[in-house]
């Protein structure tokens, strides 16, 4: 993908209106919801409850759902648009009628009352990274900016790049043992709320470099631009930018990738390089401004306010979009990583869940699991 993970997100929900199945949005007949209750004691209690409440984590609650959505993702399991053999089977032999009947019956069970955890903290990916950043403070900047010659600033630059950087550190990929020893193995969520923190901070440009000439760097730096962006700003969410980054760094990395950074594209662009080729393009670098990467949504709740859009409105929905208020957490984990990774298919979803990490889709699932259920 050639995009920077949150551009992505903005423009797919400015994109995606709430107006999809438009023309379903006619009355269902109507439905008989003790036949849907008869059903549900034999086929569903033993995994969703009498009650609705899914008896294990990652068993979605049925309890209050919305009717349409239920009986959408029915009538999917049965045509094998959504994949779960259990509820292949069950819904094989089930007519629509029950179908509709039992979808009616969980909708018009009152909501599961949950406890709204108050124990439970909802930092965002954006908070979590801020802390673990403090440890970094001492080489690279409070934030990101470093001010030492030979050490990267890491303010602005993008965050698929740098969990990738870090990842090269530990398994030595990358010979630095000053970075190696200054990394402990924190997991990969931890890594991904870091480069999230980074990447929100503004970059401030680290001076000229003392050697070199910009404007013979700048022809030469076209072949670079395909990648690293305009004025080496980069858009692509795993490629750095060099924009205003530290002449020294930039030198030694560039020259890294004759000897020992691998990286197939980068390697074949810099073998007809001489040093003062090299030189001459971190000076012209060195005098771009930076910018940080596209702008990250700092607490759970901003993130979640889009999402509210067609999830939880209070208004009737227009389209068929599950309630999450209240949803068993593992559950909604598990259904936002089927979307990204292409298990389960919804345009609208997809669009939206492709690019989220892991870090990102942990904190919102937990933030609508503690949220009162209505
Ligand atoms: C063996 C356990 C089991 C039984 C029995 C079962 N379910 Fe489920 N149900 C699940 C699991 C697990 C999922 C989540 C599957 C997935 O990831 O798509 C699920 C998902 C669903 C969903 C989708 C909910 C959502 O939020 O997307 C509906 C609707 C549903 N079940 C209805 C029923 C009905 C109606 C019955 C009885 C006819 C039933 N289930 C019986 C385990 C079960
Ligand atoms: C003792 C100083 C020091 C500390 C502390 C430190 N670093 Fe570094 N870091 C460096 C130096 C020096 C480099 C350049 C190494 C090289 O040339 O490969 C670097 C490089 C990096 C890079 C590569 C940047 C790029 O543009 O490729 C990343 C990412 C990074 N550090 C992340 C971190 C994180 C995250 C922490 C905190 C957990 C941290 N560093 C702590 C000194 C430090
Ligand atoms: C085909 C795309 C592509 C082109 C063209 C390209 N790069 Fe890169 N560059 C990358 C990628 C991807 C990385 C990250 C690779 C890695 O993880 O080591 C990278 C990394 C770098 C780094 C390391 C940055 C850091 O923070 O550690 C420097 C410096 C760099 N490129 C300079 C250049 C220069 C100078 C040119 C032009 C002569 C160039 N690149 C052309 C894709 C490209
Ligand atoms: C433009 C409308 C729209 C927006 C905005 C939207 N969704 Fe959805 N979402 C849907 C629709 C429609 C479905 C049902 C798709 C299907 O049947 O698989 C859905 C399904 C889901 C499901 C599956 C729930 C279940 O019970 O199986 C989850 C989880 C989810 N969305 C999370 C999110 C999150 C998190 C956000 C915000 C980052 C979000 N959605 C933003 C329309 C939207």
């Amino acid at each position: 993908m050639k995009k920077t993970i949150f551009g992505v997100i903005a423009l797919s929900l400015a994109l995606a209106g709430c107006t999809e199945n438009a023309g379903r949005t006619a009355k269902m007949p109507a439905a008989d919801t003790a036949a849907g209750k008869i059903i549900s004691e034999r086929d569903c209690k033993a995994c969703h409850g009498l009650d609705g409440k899914g008896i294990a984590p990652a068993i979605p609650n049925l309890a209050a759902q919305r009717e349409r959505y239920l009986f959408n993702s029915l009538k999917e399991y049965k045509d094998g648009q959504r994949i779960h053999a259990a509820l292949k089977n069950m819904t094989a032999n089930m007519s629509e009628a029950d179908l509709r009947n039992v979808a009616a019956y969980f909708a018009s069970l009152p909501p599961i009352v949950n406890t709204a955890a108050t124990d439970v903290k909802h930092s965002s990916p954006y908070e979590t990274g801020k802390l673990a950043a403090a440890a970094c403070a001492g080489c690279h900047g409070a934030d990101g900016n470093s001010t030492i010659p030979g050490t990267p600033s890491l303010a602005g630059q993008q965050p698929h790049y740098l969990v990738a950087a870090i990842q090269e550190y530990h398994q030595g990929d990358r010979l630095k043992s000053a970075m190696k020893s200054n990394l402990r193995e924190s997991d990969k969520l931890e890594l991904e709320s870091m480069a999230l923190y980074f990447a929100a901070q503004t970059p401030v440009n680290r001076g000229a470099a003392a050697r070199g000439d910009p404007a013979a760097g700048q022809p030469l730096s076209a072949m670079c631009g395909g990648c690293h962006g305009a004025q080496g700003a980069s858009v692509d969410a795993a490629t750095p930018s060099l924009a205003g980054q530290d002449a020294e760094y930039l030198m030694k990395a560039t020259k890294a990738y004759r000897t020992t950074r691998k990286n197939w594209g980068m390697q074949r662009y810099i073998a007809g390089l001489g040093d003062k080729d090299i030189e001459n393009i971190v000076a012209y670098y060195t005098a771009q401004t930076p910018r940080a990467a596209d702008k990250v949504p700092t607490s759970t709740q901003e993130l979640a306010a889009k999402c509210d859009r067609c999830h939880d409105q209070d208004a009737t929905p227009t389209m068929a979009a599950p309630k999450m208020k209240g949803q068993d957490k593992d559950y909604l984990v598990m259904a936002l990583r089927a979307y990204r990774d292409d298990k389960r298919d919804s345009s609208t979803m997809h669009r939206m869940s492709f690019p989220y990490s892991n870090a990102i889709i942990e904190s919102l699932a937990s933030w609508y699991a503690h949220q009162p259920a209505k």
